[in-house]
């Protein structure tokens, strides 16, 4: 029985306490979210190789591909010629020795290139051609035995532009540019568009290539499909779409391990993710490939304002994953001053030197910033070094930003939280990370009940329960819902969550490439053509969807229990008493229309009958809405080619008095909304 107490008003219900976090991992944003479809497209990606590329020839052509990078110090002279700037310094140059058939380069996109009928890609890459072959490599020699290139007439005229099945014998869309005769790099653009019959395929590949002979360079080759709300550089259009439908309050960025990066010189390089691309030399990610940063800070801050979610920054705070850390003192003070520039230019107006340089990248509107975080899990940080460098932030944000909330990443009591005292300044809100299986989740479903509310705040600002990989299952739906009960019956005191990770590519090891995503268990899946939510998804949308202003307490008796399985071993949970709780419940209620909200998570394999007492209620309308998330067994999921196995199924409900009975399903997440009249 569960009897909700109306008469008594209960806690506030934070009006930001869903939200998402992000970081580049699992191919999150090269390869997922970010629309390019081109992979190592600065051809950086590998120094060894052309990773993603390959050589076409064709019809007696003869050519051949070779990488061309200009990196600093005593390179030979043709390399350092063939730099386009200090970010574009490696290219790629095809040698056509023999023409008449077809020669060129491939890309293969991110596990494919995605073609839809109807559809206009933009495209465009850099191109320089001559005549003369490579030069002989003398990196010693000051005065180059090889004149300057000069372009042959031979190297001028179409260049032939292409997405084609992989076999080459479809072509889907083409165009040609007109390489003109120039030794200096030119940027060439055109719009490829497929026809009405085209059926989707991602077994497909971008090509450029030439019946000519001649050398010729590319660099910054570049291909975008139709991005949400058309923006250039934008996001693509399916995953936005899923994200909407979660009515995300705020956006946890750059990270997660992406923040802080292997080394201390690998930390988010926010200032070199400003700007045209041409500027961006991508830097060494944090999860085992090269980000582009083509997501850079500006695109992280219009996809806040895209779904009107509140920007979470967090700055680097000079700790690296590999342990090393900047003490606090002279040499942390370069920290300091940067992470006030990075946020200058997401909040400063327009007359701060990094507010004008916001309006000059195109976004003259300072973005509104409430909350920054001082790096990221820093109880891993086992110097003790984090009670100093928090303070030294602490005190230059609030110097400058008395107003901005400095969320630490440790000084709670629990998980990382625990690990790690403050002592100079007192955290406002502390962030605490959880990812368990589904009997720890339940197990610790309460967590928050009996916190201290005169401390610091709470923001969970990752968690997960890890059951099924590399999208989650619906007991992992199951253990998320019981955990989300607590936190929202807690969301005076946690004022913000968001489930981690987001995002994962779902593509499966190849023979000749690792699997697309390092991290089990994460809420969205995608390939190249197309996108699912996991029934966690769903789970994060009813319960953002679904929600109050108000806590309205509930009090359950003869609750029924489950006993710990055998196989879990979750240390944490371990400590938990055992049996446990088998259904979970929180009520919300807006008190502006008077609608209750009430979620019931049944993580037995049996339906429930439970008598629901409405104690305090006014006049109530019989009639109210019903959302379940239901499967036939714990294991049950959602994949690329079974999208919808699991989705929320909405329906009427009558029979809504004080007092009524209602059955919840077995394995099943439940909203009932009730109108009060
Ligand atoms: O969410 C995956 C990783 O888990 C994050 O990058 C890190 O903060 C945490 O350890």
């Amino acid at each position: 029985k569960l009897t909700l107490d109306l008469t008594k008003p209960g806690a506030n219900v934070s009006p930001q306490l869903y939200g998402l976090m992000t970081e580049e991992i699992n191919h999150s944003y090269d390869g997922g979210l970010y629309a390019e479809l081109i992979k190592n497209r600065i051809f950086k990606d590998n120094p060894n190789t052309s990773e993603a590329w390959s050589l076409i020839r064709e019809g007696g052509a003869k050519a051949t591909i070779q990488l061309v990078a200009a990196n600093p110090g005593n390179v030979p002279t043709d390399q350092q010629r063939q730099a386009i700037n200090g970010a574009l310094t490696t290219c790629l140059r095809l040698v056509v020795d023999t023409g008449g058939g077809r020669a060129g380069i491939a890309n293969e996109g991110y596990w494919g290139i995605p073609v839809l009928p109807n559809t206009t890609y933009n495209a465009s890459f850099y191109i320089k051609g001559t005549d003369n072959k490579p030069f002989p490599t003398q990196p010693w020699d000051p005065k180059p035995t090889v004149a300057v290139p000069i372009i042959a007439d031979n190297t001028a005229g179409p260049i032939t532009v292409s997405i084609e099945s992989n076999d080459g014998k479809t072509v889907y869309a083409s165009g040609t540019i007109n390489l003109v005769k120039s030794t200096f790099w030119k940027k060439y653009e055109l719009k490829l568009t497929t026809g009405a019959d085209v059926k989707p395929t991602s077994a497909a590949r971008f090509v450029i290539s030439t019946k000519r002979t001649g050398v010729y360079y590319f660099n910054l080759v570049s291909l975008f499909p139709p991005t949400y709300h058309n923006r250039p550089n934008g996001n693509r259009i399916d995953i936005m779409k899923l994200l909407a439908d979660m009515k995300p309050r705020f956006l946890r960025f750059p990270g997660g391990n992406f923040l802080e990066g292997p080394k201390l010189t690998d930390a988010f390089p926010w200032k070199t993710t400003l700007g045209p691309l041409e500027g961006r030399p991508g830097h060494t990610g944090s999860w085992g490939y090269r980000p582009s940063d083509g997501m850079g800070l500006l695109e992280f801050l219009e996809w806040c304002e895209d779904l009107k979610m509140e920007p979470l920054l967090a700055v680097y705070a000079g700790y690296s994953l590999d342990g090393d850390h900047v003490d606090a003192g002279p040499l942390l003070k370069p920290y300091v001053d940067d992470a006030l520039n990075e946020i200058e230019y997401v909040m400063g107006d327009i007359h701060t030197y990094w507010g004008a340089k916001r309006a000059a990248d195109g976004h003259p509107a300072p973005f509104k910033l409430s909350y920054v975080e001082i790096g990221n899990e820093d109880g891993f940080d086992e110097s003790g070094s984090y009670d100093g460098r928090f303070a030294q932030f602490y005190d230059g944000i609030k110097a400058k930003y008395p107003n901005l909330h400095c969320i630490s990443t440790i000084g709670g009591k629990d998980w990382l939280g625990g690990r790690g005292k403050l002592t100079i300044r007192k955290p406002e809100v502390v962030d605490e990370h959880y990812y368990r299986d589904a009997w720890g989740m339940e197990a610790d479903a309460a967590h928050y009940d009996n916190y201290d509310r005169n401390g610091y705040k709470v923001f969970v600002g990752e968690w997960a329960t890890t059951e099924g990989k590399p999208t989650t299952n619906l007991n992992a739906a199951l253990g998320d819902a019981a955990w989300m009960t607590g936190m929202e019956r807690n969301s005076d005191l946690v004022i913000r969550s968001c489930y981690a990770p987001l995002f994962a590519n779902v593509n499966k090891a190849t023979s000749t490439a690792p699997k697309a995503w390092q991290w089990e268990s994460n809420l969205i899946g995608y390939d190249a053509l197309t996108s699912f939510g996991s029934p966690s998804y769903y789970v994060q949308k009813m319960f953002n969807s679904y929600i109050g202003n108000k806590v309205v307490p509930v009090a359950g008796v003869n609750i029924p229990t489950q006993t710990r399985p055998a196989n879990k071993t979750d240390s944490a949970a371990n400590k938990m008493p055992d049996p446990i709780p088998a259904m979970f419940y929180v009520a919300t209620q807006d008190t502006n229309t008077g609608k209750l909200f009430l979620k019931v998570v049944n993580a037995t394999g049996k339906p429930q009958q439970v008598d629901i007492d409405l104690n305090g209620a006014g006049q109530l309308s019989p009639e109210g809405t019903l959302v379940v998330i239901k499967g036939d067994k714990p294991e049950d999921t959602n994949t690329i080619s079974d999208p919808k196995k699991i989705v929320p199924v909405i329906s009427k409900v009558s029979g809504i008095s004080k007092k009524f009975t209602r059955t919840f399903d077995a394995y099943s997440v439940s909203m009932l909304q009730i109108n009060t009249l």
